[in-house]
């Protein structure tokens, strides 16, 4: 099968990779530019810990082609720290222990700062409802629902 040629922009950074016409974006992701934080947890869709954005919009990379990715904007879990300097998100899920396998949590974070964007001052019913397709088996949701809700806090005070 011919290799098709993709040129994107991941986290700020213009890439090419080759990949085959059915290759998901999240294989392309994972194996080809080596951004491991998305994770394929059922590959169908229904987990969320394959969350991305693309062109700003929240994605399952499972679920769009690599092909896709050509002349798009991406933005993965590796974009959000600043260097050494955790996104706000970040530092208040260690705050919380809002993890614990973490196979979730690229997924969510990514979902999390898409909602952050979109609604500065989501409810706490808006923000469950934003993360219902983001499924973690550990933690039972409240300490990751309390640090979106803490990290909203703080931005919007810092603004
Ligand atoms: S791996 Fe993509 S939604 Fe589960
Ligand atoms: S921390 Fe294990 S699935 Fe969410």
């Amino acid at each position: 099968m011919s290799k098709l040629h993709v040129s994107t922009t991941v986290n700020g950074d213009e890439v090419d990779f080759l990949c085959d016409p059915r290759e998901t974006l999240l294989d392309c992701l994972r194996d080809k530019l080596n951004l491991t934080g998305a994770k394929e947890g059922c590959g169908t869709g229904d987990c969320g810990a394959c969350s991305v954005t693309v062109d700003g919009r929240l994605v399952c990379s499972c679920l769009m082609l690599g092909a896709e990715a050509d002349g798009k904007q991406i933005e993965t879990v590796e974009g959000l720290a600043d260097g050494d300097v955790l996104h706000p998100l970040q530092q208040k899920f260690i705050d919380h222990a809002a993890l614990q396998c973490g196979i979730c949590t690229p997924g969510i974070l990514v979902a999390a700062k898409s909602l952050l964007e979109k609604n500065p001052n989501p409810t706490e019913e808006e923000t469950r409802y934003w993360l219902a397709g983001n499924l973690c088996r550990c933690t039972g949701y409240d300490k990751i629902i309390r640090a979106v809700m803490e990290t909203a806090e703080e931005l919007r005070e810092a603004s």
